[in-house]
Order: structure tokens, then sequence, then C-alpha cells
């Protein structure tokens, strides 16, 4: 009688075990959890854009996929964290495509000098046609753009002179990203380049290592490059988009219902940072006016000559694409 009993209860225990993991099996599922880096303080557009992008992944989810975000360049440099993406080490990284053009050579076709005319050029090459092949070829890299990130325009500050005309920048020892192109523009003005990570042009600024850097003025405010300099020339010659890159591998992971979430998300994130981005860019210029002296560059077409023959000797290694690029109106 006994053992009938305990046959008996084992057996209900069996049954409402069985039933429990039918009836949770959605809850039983692993929380995908994924690191996003930043080069950026968390005050930036972009920033902003990925605790945004955390917050719409994990609701429309419901929790199965969580990021967390690191800014402030604590998880490497954006050259170094591109190398943690490639290798799986990393869910998600921000960089500029200059940097990315060190895995995907076609993506230095953005540091080309005034390759496009006004912020509307920009979106539209990156949000049509021409944006969708060039973020495919990052996939042969190991990685899936995800995100066309607003990164403004970069400009010239040093701590020697202004920059009226593409002369005074001759002798200069300017700091770039890792790109190709933004050292052989910098030859074709006759400055001196040399690349550094991006959190440590403070440090080059400051102990003369270089005379200058040049990026958008909400990067220098952020970074406070501005108490290092003394001048900021606008002569707006690259606007190079940054991008949020995931690693294939922690792509793979997500179920087909997840990576459509996690796309929808980037889709708002990409609005919402080129939004904040139009509201902080005049914040970031007033910001920095009492530590630099700014000039407006209204005609840029003596900057535009001077790197002309570099676009034309360019056309062939980018596959027609600057061609391509200026033909959208
Ligand atoms: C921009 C960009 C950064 C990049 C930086 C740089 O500010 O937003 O992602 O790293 O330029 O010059 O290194």
């Amino acid at each position: 009688m006994k053992r009938t009993i305990f046959i008996w209860v084992i057996s209900i225990f069996c049954f409402i075990s069985v039933l429990g993991v039918f009836a949770g099996g959605g809850q039983e599922a692993e929380v995908i959890k994924m690191r996003l880096s930043t080069n950026h303080t968390e005050h930036t557009p972009a920033a902003k854009g990925y605790f945004y992008l955390a917050d719409r992944v994990s609701e429309l989810t419901n929790g199965q996929v969580t990021i967390e975000v690191y800014n402030n360049a604590v998880l490497g440099s954006a050259r170094e964290t591109l190398e943690q993406i490639q290798a799986g080490a990393l869910d998600i990284t921000h960089a500029s495509t200059a940097h990315l053009s060190a895995f995907t050579p076609i993506m230095d076709i953005f540091s080309v000098p005034y390759l496009f005319r006004n912020n509307d050029h920009f979106w539209k090459v990156l949000e049509g046609k021409i944006g969708s092949e060039i973020a495919a070829y990052a996939e042969e890299a190991g990685m899936k753009l995800v995100v066309w990130v607003a990164a403004g325009s970069r400009s010239f500050y040093n701590k020697v002179r202004p920059i009226t005309k593409p002369e005074d920048l001759k002798g200069l020892k300017i700091r770039v990203m890792g790109s190709e192109v933004m050292i052989k523009t910098m030859e074709a003005f006759g400055a001196s380049p040399t690349t550094t990570a991006f959190s440590e042009v403070y440090s080059a600024l400051q102990t003369g290592v270089i005379d200058g850097a040049e990026n958008n003025p909400i990067s220098v405010d952020n970074m406070k490059h501005d108490e290092v300099s003394k001048y900021y020339s606008m002569d707006e010659h690259m606007m190079i988009p940054d991008v949020l890159m995931i690693s294939l591998s922690s792509w793979n992971k997500m179920s087909k219902g997840q990576q459509k979430d996690f796309l929808k998300a980037c889709e708002e994130t990409q609005k919402f940072i080129a939004e904040e981005w139009g509201k902080q860019e005049g914040e970031s210029l007033d910001n920095i006016k009492g530590n630099v002296v700014i000039n407006q560059i209204p005609d840029k077409s003596e900057f535009i000559a001077v790197v002309k023959p570099l676009q034309n000797s360019l056309s062939a290694q980018f596959d027609g694409y600057i061609e391509k690029i200026q033909a959208v109106k």
C-alpha cells in the first residue's frame, strides 16, 4: 500500500513538472545579454541614443535581449573594440567609418573631403541604396552595421593660428583617425598627419605632441579639447558618419523575431540621434566659444580646389562610388 501511494505521489509530481515546462517554456529561454562600447562621454547624442536603444530593445523583446552601455572607451579605443567585435569578444560597438576602414576598406570613402554637399545629401545617400550596399561590405569582416550615427561636419582646431585659407595648414601637426584617406587629405593640405586614439587627443594637444586636430563641435566640447586649443576654423572638410556595429556571432544568437525587434529599435535610434544632434550642435559651439576663437569660412572653394586632385585619384579605389554619391540629388 505504501509503495502504491509512493508511486502515485512520484507520478503526480512528474506530471506537474512536465506541465510547468510546457506552460513556462517562453520564460525558460535564456536572456541574451550584450555589452555596447563607445568612446564618447554619456552626454553626446550617440551615447544618449544608445541608452534609448537599450531601453527599446529590452521593451520590444520583453526583456529577452538586454544591452549594457559602456562609455568613455572603458572597454577600449574604437579600433580595439572593433577588433573585439571581429573576434566575437564584444557584442556591439560605436566607431567612425574612418576606424572601420581598417577592417572594411570601402568605408574610407566617407573620409573623402567635401564628398557630401550638405546634411540632406548625407542622409539621402546613407539611407538610400548606396548606404545599404556599402553597409553590407562590413559583413565580410564579421560584423553588421545597424545604425548610421549622425556625426556632423569636421573642422580644424589648433593652438597656432586660425585657418582661413588652405596655406594656413602648412607645417601643422594635425591628429587624424586611423584612415588612409584622412592622412592623404592632410598631406594634400601640406599639414603633417599623425594618428592618435580619440581619448588621447587632449593630452597630445596639451603636451604639444600635436598642434591641432579636426572634429565636429560636439566632440570638441565633450572631450574638452577647446581647453587646450585656441582656434576653431569652420572649413567643414569632412562629414564622416559614425556607425554602430554588432558582431555577427552576437547577431546570430538572436531569434529571427528578436533580430527584427532589434533592427526596429536601431531604426528609431538613428532618428533619435540625428534629432539630438540638431539640438546639441549649436549649444556646443556656444560652449567652446569661451576658450577658442571661432572663424567661419563662408567660401570654401580654395579648400575644395586643393583636395580635388586627391578626390580624382581615389575614384578607382572606391569603384565608382564617389561619382555615384555625388550624383545623388
Ligand atoms: C567623432 C566621432 C567619434 C570618433 C572621433 C575621433 O567625434 O563621433 O566616434 O572616435 O570623432 O575623431 O576619433
